[in-house]
């Protein structure tokens, strides 16, 4: 009435949608992908600590591998994610999309330290500054997994069935009907 919209209010924090680049047929890749790092790097803290229990030398081992492959696909998954990143201007917009960056290039520099410091030896690389390595890992991988969930879940991030934004819209452009 007197011109007065009658779009239902969207608050901010809901915002829409922002379709993914680095997709297969609308599907976005990364989060496919980040499956794998996730549940490889969180679980080397785990068998860590049951070789420190057990002394049994194929929980190294298997510390060892989740480590070097939490690691490969942390990488895969990350550059599929840049993909995205680097292609949206909306995606740059917000504050979560460079924590999450900043907190997924610290994941896998730990990743990478695992690595090194397994390779040699990895039973003698437990105790003490693998247990501490694999323990700090687990929770930056919970801390990079919340900041894509808000990336996702709250900012619409890799969500289709909308058309993608005009180039030129801001973090506070209305939602497209
Ligand atoms: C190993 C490192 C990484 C992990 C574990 C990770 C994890 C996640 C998770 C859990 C989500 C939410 C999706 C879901 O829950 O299904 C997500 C979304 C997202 N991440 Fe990452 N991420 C990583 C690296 C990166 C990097 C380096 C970038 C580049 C800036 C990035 C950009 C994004 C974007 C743009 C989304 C929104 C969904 C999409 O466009 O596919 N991520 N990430």
């Amino acid at each position: 009435m007197f011109g007065r919209s009658r779009k239902p209010a969207i608050k901010k924090k809901y915002a829409r949608k922002v379709p993914s680049v680095m997709a297969l047929k609308q599907h976005p890749i990364h989060p496919m992908l980040v499956v794998f790092p996730i549940a490889f790097l969180g679980t080397v803290f785990l068998s860590d600590v049951a070789y420190v229990l057990l002394r049994d030398v194929f929980w190294a081992r298997v510390s060892f591998w989740l480590n070097l492959a939490g690691f490969g696909m942390g990488v895969v998954a990350g550059l599929v994610g840049v993909g995205d990143f680097l292609s949206l201007r909306e995606i740059r917009a917000h504050v979560s999309a460079w924590s999450h960056f900043i907190a997924a290039v610290l994941l896998l520099a730990l990743a990478a330290a695992g690595v090194w410091l397994r390779w040699p030896d990895p039973v003698a690389a437990i105790w003490p500054w693998g247990l501490l390595l694999s323990g700090v890992t687990a929770l930056v991988v919970m801390v990079v997994g919340w900041l894509g969930g808000t990336l996702s879940f709250r900012h619409g991030v890799g969500v289709y069935g909308e058309k993608p934004p005009a180039p030129d819209a801001g973090e506070d452009a209305p939602a497209a009907e």
